[in-house]
Parts: structure tokens; sequence; C-alpha cells
């Protein structure tokens, strides 16, 4: 079944995730859209201080948002935030320092804005690594594990109220088109048993990047009624340093197909500004486009109980650890 998977994923991806593929896209859009302004939106971009996270967020900048940049590195983030000021003019730029892998480090964060009590309309949970050594996080969660899916998950539903009370809003998950290659993993949610196992980091990833995508479907289910909008994407194969270092041989390989990190982050800035009515909350998107969340034959179809066992193993990793948003009175 992986051999199936993975092939089915390259084939796929050779035709879709390239440069070649976002050119094909492209030609059929109205880009009206990308003309909206962000005046009195407040915006938070996780990973803001390189790569998509940073493009995505310098694009939401310069069309006016009230910006914060998510960065676990002061002196990085703080760089990030004076090269947006500069590029885009808006100086309502903002570091937030926050490492998203440590549930106290969140916790922080969500207490800082209850304290603040300002609003947030975008959240992009885009911070993301693939790294190929075992190692744990704050917490002792396996890092991938702790940064993709703990920590969006600790992340977004501690700030729902806010997100709720801001509405119209929305999250927009940047997961990857590596889902593709991996079913939803319940039982390994957490501290990874590696007894007798090598750590396969692609196949944590890939896992992370599927949770990602389960969990932009439950919350779009159940903040349905609130005008909070949930959605997953996946950039495409775009040029970072990210993945240059993390997956430097696939890239050597394929780096004259690759998309640039404009292109990457072009679905991201779509999300945040296109008319939530036109969205299809819970989706996939690559290229401004919903996508099917299993390719043929790969066999990764799950139902809601594995959701159910995924939220709820959640649940128990973040509780009395960060406490969702308490709201003043309105
Ligand atoms: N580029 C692609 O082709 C591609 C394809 C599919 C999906 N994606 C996804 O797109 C997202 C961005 O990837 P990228 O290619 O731009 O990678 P990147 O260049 O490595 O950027 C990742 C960003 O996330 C930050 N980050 C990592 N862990 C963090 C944590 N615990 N707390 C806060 N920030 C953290 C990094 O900060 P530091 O500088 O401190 O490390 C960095 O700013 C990821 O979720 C990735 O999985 C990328």
């Amino acid at each position: 079944m992986g051999l199936i998977r993975n092939c089915s994923f390259l084939l796929y991806g050779t035709k879709h995730f390239g440069k070649s593929g976002f050119a094909r896209a492209a030609a059929s859009w109205d880009n009206s859209v990308m003309e909206r302004r962000l005046e009195g939106k407040v915006v938070m971009v996780t990973g803001a201080n390189q790569g998509l996270g940073f493009e995505a967020a310098q694009e939401l900048a310069r069309r006016g948002a009230t910006l914060y940049m998510v960065c676990r590195n002061a002196q990085r983030g703080e760089e990030a935030v004076q090269k947006v000021r500069q590029a885009t003019g808006n100086q309502d730029v903002h570091l937030q320092v926050c490492d998203v892998s440590s549930l106290a480090s969140v916790d922080s964060l969500v207490r800082e804005w209850e304290v603040a009590g300002r609003p947030l309309h975008v959240l992009v949970n885009n911070a993301g690594i693939l790294v190929h050594e075992y190692s744990l996080s704050p917490d002792g969660h396996e890092s991938c594990f702790a940064t993709h899916t703990l920590g969006s998950f600790a992340l977004t539903t501690a700030l729902g109220p806010l997100l709720a009370r801001s509405a119209p809003s929305r999250v927009i998950f940047v997961s990857s088109g590596g889902m593709y290659t991996a079913p939803l993993e319940v039982k390994h949610a957490g501290n990874e048993d590696l007894a007798g196992r090598r750590y396969d980091g692609m196949l944590a990833y890939s896992r992370d990047k599927r949770r990602q995508v389960a969990l932009a479907e439950r919350l779009a289910e159940r903040w349905a009624g609130q005008g909070v909008g949930v959605y997953s994407m996946h950039p495409g194969w775009a040029t970072t340093e990210g993945v240059k270092k993390s997956i430097p041989g696939f890239y050597s390989f394929y780096r004259d197909s690759f998309r640039d990190v404009a292109q990457g982050a072009d679905t991201i800035v779509w999300l945040a500004l296109q008319d939530m009515a036109s969205l299809q909350p819970g989706a996939f998107y690559l290229d401004r486009t919903t996508q099917p969340k299993h390719l043929p034959l790969a066999g990764t179809q799950y139902g809601s109980a594995a959701v159910d066992s995924l939220w709820a193993a959640l649940e128990r990793m973040v509780e009395g650890k960060v406490k969702p948003v308490q709201l003043a009175a309105a």
C-alpha cells in the first residue's frame, strides 16, 4: 500500500505541485480578489520569520492588515518584522515571540491576547518543521507532532472564542500534499513509541500534515454557525530554506520544477482575502481550488470516529496547560 501511495503522490505531485501546475491553474484566475484591502483586520501568522510564512505575512501587511508575526526566535523575528515594515510601509506589524511546539509558550501568547483584548480575524497556522532526528518538545511530545498538530490545535482552540467574537474570521492550516501519503494516524499522536524502530521524519511529517487536514475539517464543522471559516491548504512545492535543508535530495532532483515562494504563498493570501461565502469550510485547497483529500487507491480514507479519537487525545494533552481565552464582556 505504501508503494502505491508514494507512486501515486509523485505522479500527482509532478503534474500539479510545481511551477507548471501553478501556471496552468493561474491562467484562469480572476485576480481582482488579490486587490482587496485588510485595513482594520488583525492577522496572525505563525512561523513568519522566513519562507512561506514570511511571504504570506508580507503580502497581508502590504494590504494594510494589523499583523502579528509569530516567531520562536526573538532576533530572527525582529529582523523579519523590520523587513516587512520596510518593504510594505505598514508600521502596524508586530512580533509575537512564541514557540508553538511548547504548550506553555502557546498559553503565554493566549494570555497576552486575553489582556490586550484585541480582535483576531485571520489565523494562519504555518509554522512547520521536517527533521530526521527524533527530538522532543518542552512537553515531551515528538517535535514534529508538537509543532504541526498539538501546537496548532492548542493555539487555534484557545483563540476560538476570540475568533468567534471577531467573526467573520478564518483559520488557515498550511498543510502539505505530503499528507496524501498518510492515513489519519491517531495511535501515535503524541509520544511515539520508538522502541526498536528508526524515526522516520518524512512519515511523521506526512502524518501530521494529514492530522492538520482532519483538524481543519472538524474545526470547520464545530464553528460553522459562528462565522469562523476553517480551511487547509497545500502551497505546492516551493523553494524555501526549510525545503533545501530538510529534503535536499528531493529538492535537488526537482528544483527546476519548484515554484517560487510567492507562488507557494499565493493560496494562503487568497484564502485570507476571498469572500467566505465562496469558500468551502473544511476543504483542502491548492492553487485557489478545492482538492481531493485522498488519492485513488491510496487507502487513506478515515471515518469521523478517528477524528473524534484524535480530538479527544489532543484535548487531554492540552487540558490544564493551555486555557481558552476568557473574553471580557463586550
Ligand atoms: N515549501 C514547501 O514546498 C512546502 C510544501 C508543503 C508544505 N509546506 C509547509 O509550509 C509551511 C512553511 O514551510 P517553509 O517551506 O516556509 O519552511 P521554512 O522555511 O523552514 O519556514 C518554517 C518557519 O516555521 C518556523 N517554525 C518552526 N517551528 C516553529 C515553532 N515551534 N514555533 C514557531 N515557529 C516555528 C520557522 O522558524 P525558525 O526560523 O525559528 O526555524 C520558520 O520561520 C510548513 O508548515 C511546511 O510544512 C511547505
